[in-house]
This record gives structure tokens, C-alpha cells and sequence, in this order.
């Protein structure tokens, strides 16, 4: 049996409806919607599962992730690690997140933030842009699965693209530059920096006061990844000085984000609510049929979180 612990009710119903369609062999049911004897749930498919929770299934064998990230699961000190976790994966992730990296690089270049003020205004007012694509690089802080996907949609806008990651990777057309040896070069060619790292103990406030000086005067920030690597108080102050002229900002530590966030009404920030890569649940319950099947099959698993690495 499966059991699904979404976003809620609905949310559930819909998993379940796809996932009978999708995955007929399979018991499917909704968590505390539908009665379940905790002895008979194999599979878990979780999003921020109640603390204990996936601790307390004494014949659970797989856990996956409703998100590609998987802290929300990890953040429980109890979550079985002797488990195989598998991040949610499939084509859709990756071209909708590539869309949204794209979108934030245009929206930055051609002034989104200031046009959008400018109309609330009424004002009509030219805001050149100062550069185009073609003269800018965009440096991605993370460069696995998701981040290799937006390579070549930034190139196809003209943009020179590198990525930065623990080991060397070959994307094509990205440079690709690896480990802290390297992260300085990488940041002084960034003109915009977009973060799609994992949340880690080592990636937590990664984007901090010390990091922002390191990029070239006039660098703009994209943080799709998790709020955990931003330190906002540092960016905002690069912002104030003049020496980012921008960010796009999807994902933050409190979400929704607090309604008293200075984020919110900051003149270079644009604000996202966590939207930058949600595919449909459809295309997500297939892969989760997929990865099921795998496992029973006794195939290699894909997306499988590591937990040495931490993601
Ligand atoms: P992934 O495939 O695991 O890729 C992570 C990349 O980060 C890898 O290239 C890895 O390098 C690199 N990395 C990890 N730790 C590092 C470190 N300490 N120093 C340097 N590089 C490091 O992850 P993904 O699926 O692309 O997801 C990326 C992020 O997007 C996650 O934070 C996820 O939560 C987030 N996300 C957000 C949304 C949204 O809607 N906002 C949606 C989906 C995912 P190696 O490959 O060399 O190990
Ligand atoms: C969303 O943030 C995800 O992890 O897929």
C-alpha cells in the first residue's frame, strides 16, 4: 500500500486519483482521510509528513518526496535513514524550472520590476536597458540536475553560461567550475547569480554579505533553490549600496513570507511564493509510478537521496 501526505485534502485526493490510474496493482490511500492500518503501508509519499510520523510505519520500505528537495523530510531527526528517500524527478521539473531561471535572467536584464512599479504609477518612462543578454554571464550556484536544464534555455538567449558544483561536470556549453577552489573565479564572472543548490549544513547562508562582494559590481542574485542559503539582511544590504542591482527571489526560511518581510516592498526585489518548479501531478505521479515499479523490480532507482551527501 501506498500512502500519500500532501499539501492537503485536495491535494491528496488528486494524488490518489492519478496514482490509481497510473499505478492499478497498487493500494492507494489518502493519510487521515481513509483508514489505514500502519502495518500495511509499504510506500510513503510525503510532503513535510508530521514529525514521527514515517518513524512509526513498522513495515515501511520507500519514502518519495513530493519535491525534488527533500528537507522538509529530513528536517525530522526521526525520518527512517535506513530507507531508500527518492526525490521527485521527471521531465516537467526540469523545463519548468529552467523556464523560471530564464524568465528571472530576462525580468532582471529588461527592468520587470521597475516597469511593473512604473505601470502601478500610471508613469510612462523609458528604463534603457543597459546590456543585453549577449554581454552578460550567468553563473549557476548548483549545477545538477536542475541547473544543467537551464543551461541551454539561458543560452539560447544569448547569455554565456558557467555552473559551479562540487565535482567537475560536463554540460554542454557550460564551463563548469568545482569546489571552493574555484567558487571565486566563478563569482567574479557572475553577473547574475542563480542558486539551485540542495539545503546542507555546508550550503545553509551560503549567499551571504562575504559571498555578494564577491560577485561584479552591478550583479543581480536568483534564489530558487531553498531560503536557507540566503542570508536576506546581507543581500538586502547589497542591494542598498548599489553594489547588486537586483533579485528574484522564489523560496524563503518562513513561508508564506511574513507579511512585515522588507522583501516584499523593496524596489530591486521581485518576489515569488515558491513557485518557480511545480509540475503538474500528473506528470509527477507518473515518475512516482515509475520509481515503484523500479523498486519492485528490483531495478536502480533513480533521484535516490544520499545521505552521506546530504542530498
Ligand atoms: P541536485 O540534482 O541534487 O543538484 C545539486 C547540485 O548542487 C549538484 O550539482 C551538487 O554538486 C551541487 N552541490 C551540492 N552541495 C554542494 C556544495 N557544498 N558545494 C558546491 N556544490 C554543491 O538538485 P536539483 O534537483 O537540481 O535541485 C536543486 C535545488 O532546487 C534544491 O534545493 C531543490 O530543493 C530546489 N527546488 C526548488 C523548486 C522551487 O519550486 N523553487 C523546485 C524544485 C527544486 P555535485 O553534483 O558535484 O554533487
Ligand atoms: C520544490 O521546492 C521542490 O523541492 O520540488
Amino acid at each position: 500500500m501506498l500512502v500519500v501526505k500532501a499539501e492537503g485534502r485536495r491535494a491528496q485526493q488528486e494524488w490518489c486519483e492519478h496514482l490509481t490510474t497510473l499505478a492499478p496493482w497498487l493500494a492507494i490511500r489518502s493519510h487521515g482521510f481513509e483508514e489505514v492500518r500502519d502495518e500495511d503501508i509499504a510506500y510513503a509519499l510525503a510532503w513535510d509528513p508530521p514529525p514521527g510520523w514515517l518513524a512509526s510505519l513498522p513495515n515501511l520500505k520507500m519514502v518519495i518526496s513530493i519535491g525534488a528537495g527533500v528537507d522538509h523530510i529530513t528536517q525530522d531527526p526521526s525520518w527512517p535513514r535506513h530507507l531508500p528517500l527518492v526525490r521527485m524527478g521527471g521531465e516537467e521539473i526540469g523545463q519548468r524550472m529552467g523556464e523560471y531561471v530564464a524568465w528571472a535572467c530576462l525580468n532582471l536584464l529588461r527592468n520587470g520590476q521597475g516597469f511593473a512599479r512604473l505601470q502601478a504609477e500610471r508613469r510612462w518612462k523609458h528604463l534603457p536597458a543597459a546590456n543585453t543578454a549577449r554581454d552578460l554571464t550567468v553563473g549557476i550556484m548548483g549545477m545538477g540536475t536542475l541547473g544543467a536544464r537551464a543551461v541551454p534555455m539561458l543560452q539560447g538567449l544569448g547569455y554565456t553560461v558557467i555552473g559551479w558544483s562540487r565535482g567537475r561536470k560536463t554540460v554542454e556549453g557550460a564551463e563548469s567550475y568545482a569546489g571552493s577552489d574555484e567558487l571565486d573565479a566563478f563569482l567574479a564572472r557572475s553577473d547574475v547569480l542563480v542558486c539551485l543548490l540542495p539545503s546542507t549544513p555546508e550550503t545553509s547562508g551560503i549567499i551571504n554579505a562575504g559571498l555578494l562582494t564577491r560577485l561584479p559590481a552591478g550583479a543581480a542574485v536568483v534564489n530558487a533553490a531553498r531560503g536557507a542559503h540566503l542570508v536576506v539582511p546581507d543581500l538586502i544590504a547589497a542591494l542598498d549600496s548599489g553594489h547588486l542591482s537586483g533579485a528574484v527571489l522564489d523560496v524563503f526560511d518562513t513561508e508564506p513570507l511574513p507579511e512585515d518581510s522588507p522583501l516584499w516592498a523593496h524596489p530591486k526585489v521581485t518576489v515569488t511564493p515558491h513557485v518557480a518548479s511545480i509540475a503538474r501531478r500528473r506528470e509527477r505521479a507518473r515518475f512516482v509510478a515509475g520509481v515503484i515499479a523500479d523498486f519492485e523490480a528490483g531495478r536502480p532507482l533513480p533521484n535516490l537521496y544520499d545521505p552521506i551527501r546530504g542530498y
